[in-house]
């Protein structure tokens, strides 16, 4: 590091050239991801908020009330008004809250949690984190997870079943009722990993859509991840993790005895208050209303896509939500060949062509995306 700082103008000089390199979702060619632009109306909150510390909340008490409400909203929006929980970084560490609690809730010697083999792979991070043996039941053929074999790796040591409410690859929602009876029946904790399906599968529902239950309405559900930075239009980093009581974060309660809380319950000390206040702010500017649009959008785009695809006699499967899956004998060269336009898509495990059709993603760019694949089978 220099010894004496540079101008501001030589520093932005050196971030816009940084900046450069980097992808831009307004480009319209990022279908790999489960990110978008935040709202306008969220990088003016964020910034609001810049100094506040949800790590010690008895200093910006009306910056906790805002994560509460949050907390208060997300969970009506999951048949849950009781709920209680944070607003954390993301996914990730919503998912390995949830396990955290179930692990000292069992208390059991060598825990272990059974997930699908589709489940993201967060949950491998939380179980090697916390020392449980994570099991992986097998998929159907519709790609949620075969509730017999659920049935078939639960035994003596399970503290915990993982759900997908919008599976990352594939976007299906695990039979989470089945999952419920089966958690109520060997008093067993129940996580749905909604991170990205939260904000997309109560507004199917509202528009028409078939989905499956997936929420606190079933009784044996016991925590949801449910995540602002993706569909919920909000800023990185805004992950959201609800419990169904209060009950549940003893479990997890640490002493802070210098801070102006005496209990924390989240992993990390220090957290911003801009995420929790501006997940907040879109909750109330977009309301139920707002997402519905978002999501009706991003399906609307979806099918017509999906429809282009099938037209072109690709093996595409038909989408649970904004995120489409398709199949070729040649798919390694017909991904290589969308790089090389700039498309940036992603692949299953199986190694099919993934897409998520966010709200960056636009009709023009659909259109585009079908003239440069036939481009691409042409050749
Ligand atoms: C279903 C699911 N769970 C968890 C995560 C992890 O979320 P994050 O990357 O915000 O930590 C993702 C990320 O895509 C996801 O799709």
């Amino acid at each position: 590091m220099q010894e004496d700082g540079i101008s501001e103008k030589e520093v932005l000089k050196i971030l816009g050239l940084s900046r450069r390199k980097d992808l831009k979702y307004s480009d319209g060619k990022i279908l790999s991801s489960m990110c978008t632009m935040p709202h306008i109306f969220a990088r003016k909150v964020y910034r609001f908020f810049l100094e506040t510390n949800l790590g010690d909340a008895g200093l910006f008490k009306g910056t906790k009330e805002l994560e509460d409400q949050s907390i208060k909203l997300l969970g009506s929006l999951l048949s849950n008004k009781d709920a209680c929980g944070f607003i954390v970084s993301g996914g990730t560490e919503a998912n390995l809250m949830a396990l955290w609690v179930a692990r000292n809730k069992a208390g059991k010697e060598k825990p272990e949690v059974v997930v699908s083999e589709g489940a993201h792979f967060s949950l491998e991070k939380a179980s090697n984190l916390l020392g449980m043996k994570l099991i992986k039941a097998r998929n159907k053929k519709d790609r949620s997870v075969d509730i017999n074999d659920v049935k078939k790796n639960i035994g003596e040591k399970t503290v915990a079943i993982v759900a997908s409410a919008g599976s990352t690859e594939y976007g299906t929602i695990d039979d989470v009722e089945a999952l419920s009876e089966i958690a109520l029946n060997e008093g067993i904790y129940l996580h749905v990993d909604a991170a990205f399906g939260g904000f997309v599968i109560p507004f199917l529902r509202d528009l028409g859509y078939e989905v499956r239950k997936f929420d606190f309405s079933l009784r044996g559900v016991s925590s949801i991840t449910i995540d602002p930075h993706k569909m919920g239009l909000s800023v990185i980093p805004s992950g959201g993790i609800l419990f169904r009581n209060r009950e549940l974060l003893k479990y997890i309660e640490t002493e802070a005895p210098y801070l102006t809380e005496k209990v924390q319950h989240t992993i990390l000390g220090t957290r911003s208050g801009a995420s929790a206040a501006t997940t907040f702010s879109l909750l109330k500017l977009l309301g139920k209303k707002g997402y519905r649009d978002n999501v009706k959008k991003c399906m609307d785009r979806t099918i017509l896509l999906y429809n282009e695809l099938k037209e072109l006699g690709m093996d595409v499967l038909k989408p649970t939500m904004n995120i489409l899956v398709f199949n070729h004998n040649k798919a390694d060269i017909i991904s290589q060949k969308l790089a090389e336009k700039g498309w940036v898509t992603s692949r299953t495990r199986s190694g099919e062509i993934r897409l998520v059709i966010m709200p960056h993603i636009r009709e023009e760019n659909i259109i585009q995306f079908i003239e440069d694949l036939k481009d691409i089978l042409k050749r």
